[in-house]
């Protein structure tokens, strides 16, 4: 990962850990976690990701990402003087590794070293299902359902726990991917609303911010690893099944051009945000709010229950048929 080749800091003259092609610096490992979180708190200040904030909730999924940002938001609350609070959604995706088992143990030795209250969210005994579950019962790839349960379930605690914003660990190679196919997909209207800052709005009190949207991937791996986290290495079990879908596609060929175009990436996502974004007009979100019939909670106007709430529903249909399957076949 690290290219040093013999390459020597361009601040102090030490042994290089890492290059940086876009920028033409390498930095020796004490200059590398100086610059990492120099950038950190440039981004901060100019996307103004905390500006008014009093408590931030961290969504810590234990992997290299969000812990990182974590660790990082702390630092910040300290300059800045908000509160960190940390979420984390026991998904119960097991499959044979214990995935969300580890998520939830790397999660919680992270709030204990740095002393941040949090909250562990059991999606089976809150919700009476898993993601596990969701791969058997419902009829869409399992990511998907799980990145719907993640959104409704981060949103609603961290209103729940009084939180002002909501912060995700998304990096700038999953912003290259959104931007990538909206352009493709013809979908702009989506990364029109979803960039770094999302501000709160009628039916979501909680503004909703990506500190690390312009941090690439790698990076964040090489600051996670000098700084000695404890996260999780190994990918979700179900991420081989990612490769289906096109975004993930996208993601490997943005790759590809990044090492041939060093500095694609970065351009990608920053010249969207700040060239193009501004330029753009589109049709805002209404300001009028339909309520799920089921949980109360916001859904899509024009429709009575909740993504959430459906999915929950067709679940305990397929379970409790199954169960009464289970017991004819038994008895
Ligand atoms: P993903 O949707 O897996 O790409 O994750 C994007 C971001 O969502 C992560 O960086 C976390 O901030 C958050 N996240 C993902 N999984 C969880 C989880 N189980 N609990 C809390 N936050 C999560
Ligand atoms: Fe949601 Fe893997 S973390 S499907
Ligand atoms: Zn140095
Ligand atoms: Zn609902």
């Amino acid at each position: 990962m690290a290219k040093n080749n013999g390459l020597k800091c361009s601040i102090c003259g030490k042994e290089a850990v890492r290059y940086i092609p876009y920028a033409n610096i390498a930095l020796c490992r004490d200059h590398y976690v100086e610059w990492f979180e120099k950038r950190f708190f440039k981004h901060v200040d100019s996307f103004r990701i905390f500006e008014g904030s009093k408590r931030v909730a961290v969504a810590v999924s234990g992997g290299k990402d969000s812990v990182s940002l974590l660790h990082l938001t702390k630092m910040a609350s300290e300059k800045y003087g908000f509160e960190v609070l940390g979420i984390t959604i026991d998904l119960g995706i097991d499959r044979g590794t214990a995935y969300s088992k580890k998520s939830v143990e790397v999660a919680l030795s992270n709030y204990k070293k740095l002393g941040v209250d949090y909250v562990i969210i059991p999606l089976k005994e809150k919700h009476g299902f898993s993601i596990d579950d969701s791969k058997r019962y419902v009829n869409r790839p399992v990511c998907s359902t799980c990145g719907l349960v993640k959104r409704y379930l981060l949103n609603e605690v961290a209103e729940e726990h009084g939180a002002d914003t909501l912060a995700t660990g998304h990096n700038l190679d999953d912003m290259a991917q959104y931007v990538l196919s909206a352009y493709v997909h013809g979908n702009l209207e989506y990364v029109l609303r979803n960039g770094p800052v999302i501000p709160a709005r009628p039916g979501y009190p909680v503004k909703k911010v990506k500190p690390l949207f312009l941090t690439p991937e790698e990076e964040i791996l090489h600051y996670a690893l000098i700084k000695g986290f404890d996260f999780i290495y190994d990918p979700c079990p179900y991420s081989s099944e990612f490769n289906r879908v096109s975004k993930e596609k996208l993601g490997l060929i943005i790759k590809k051009i990044e090492k041939e175009y060093p500095g694609f990436t970065l351009g990608l996502v920053q010249t969207f945000e700040k060239e193009v974004k501004p330029k753009m007009h589109y049709t805002k979100e209404t300001q009028e709010i339909t309520k799920c019939k089921i949980c109360g909670r916001p859904t899509t106007p024009g429709r009575d229950i909740c993504s959430f709430c459906a999915v929950k529903m067709k679940i305990y249909e397929s379970l409790h048929r199954s169960d009464g399957l289970k017991k004819a076949h038994n008895g």
